[in-house]
């Protein structure tokens, strides 16, 4: 008889602050049997697997978690990879692009051999060119690897919206699309308010100061929280469980997420069908003159961050040859 999978786990590399709200957030919505986590600080790691244990056995909840390898992970219906350094007060995500880079082409060589059908979803910052890198590393088709790159920026724009037009978030579409970074942008011209177009939702109201005022919030609002408490957790661990949702339901839900985009040679977030699958399918999207020109400037921009980082690479691979051909010399 066939081997059955009876059990759905998710792996969390990386059990600082963002990995272990995410497995909190995963015990008490329970949408899998198993979290296991993964991280090199041993001590924090077994803490860690304690104190979210303690949380399961009030009962309310079938999920179990545990320490993994990364070995482990690797098998995993879901790997997140929030394995990383974070960014300190006032520094740029693309700051951290050198240390996670070298994290992430670590982590692919303990996981091999991955599950062909595993999904990876990267939250690690850069995000989107982390998740560009975790697909060539990793070898999965393009539609298994995923970041949550705007999809908590888009939530903060709901909230922000339903502030302004007195409307539950959960009843706006509203979308920042592009870089989870600086070059990040609203797509205003496919806002909807319940039923009505925002210009009709909020009249006289959408002015460009309005616009520049509710897009420097929302481009602004990690560092801001970063600044008082040095991390963001309960937004981002909150998204990410509801990604994994998403795709172990096989949930068809349209979310704004990071994924390669063919026609312009990077991972950006674009809305998207998410499923068992990972990406289902892009959902395309109309986009006024401006948006369009600013979805392309935040593409090229990305691009040359990837062209820097692939140099790095091919540096760093180069390095470890001569590194090797010495010590074969030596021994
Ligand atoms: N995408 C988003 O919206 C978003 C939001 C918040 C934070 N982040 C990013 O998530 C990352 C994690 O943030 P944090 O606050 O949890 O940082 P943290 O420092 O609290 O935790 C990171 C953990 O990763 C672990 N780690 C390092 N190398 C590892 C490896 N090879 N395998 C497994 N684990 C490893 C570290 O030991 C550490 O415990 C950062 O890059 C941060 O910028 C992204």
């Amino acid at each position: 008889m066939a081997h059955q999978r009876l059990k759905t786990s998710i792996a969390i590399l990386g059990c600082g602050d963002v990995g272990s709200t995410l497995a909190y957030t995963l015990i008490l919505n329970p949408i899998c049997s198993e979290v296991i986590l993964v991280d090199p600080k041993t001590a924090l790691l077994e803490a860690q697997v304690r104190d979210l244990s303690d949380a399961t056995y009030r009962g309310n909840t079938g999920t179990r978690v545990r320490a993994g390898t990364h070995r482990d992970a690797g098998q995993a219906d879901i790997v997140v990879i929030t394995a990383g350094a974070k960014q300190k007060i006032g520094e740029s995500r693309l700051s951290l692009l050198s240390r996670n880079l070298h994290i992430l082409s670590s982590i692919f060589k303990s996981m091999a051999p991955i599950n062909p059908n595993t999904i990876l979803l990267l939250v690690a910052n850069p995000v989107d060119i982390l998740t560009y890198f975790a697909q060539k590393m990793s070898g999965l088709p393009e539609s298994q690897v995923l970041g949550s790159g705007t999809t908590l920026d888009s939530a903060r724009l709901r909230g922000v919206l339903a502030q302004k037009t007195e409307v539950s978030p959960n009843s706006i579409d509203a979308y920042v699309l592009g870089e989870h970074g600086d070059s990040q942008f609203i797509a205003w011209s496919s806002i909807l308010i319940g039923t009505s177009p925002i210009r009709l939702a909020l009249p006289d109201q959408i002015t460009p100061a309005f616009k520049e005022e509710i897009a420097t919030h929302t481009r602004g609002a990690a560092a801001a929280i970063i600044a008082s408490k040095g991390c963001t957790a309960y937004g981002i661990g909150n998204m990410a469980a509801s990604i994994c949702k998403y795709i172990l339901f096989d949930q068809r839900t349209v979310r704004p997420i990071s994924f390669f985009q063919p026609s312009l040679g990077c991972c950006l977030s674009m809305p998207a069908v998410l499923g068992r699958k990972g990406i289902i399918r892009p959902m395309p999207i109309v986009l006024d003159e401006t948006e369009q020109e600013e979805l392309e400037n935040c593409a090229s921009h990305l691009r040359g961050v990837i062209a820097g980082a692939e140099k790095e690479l091919v540096a760093d691979k180069a390095l470890e040859k001569a590194l090797e051909a010495e010590a074969e010399k030596v021994f």
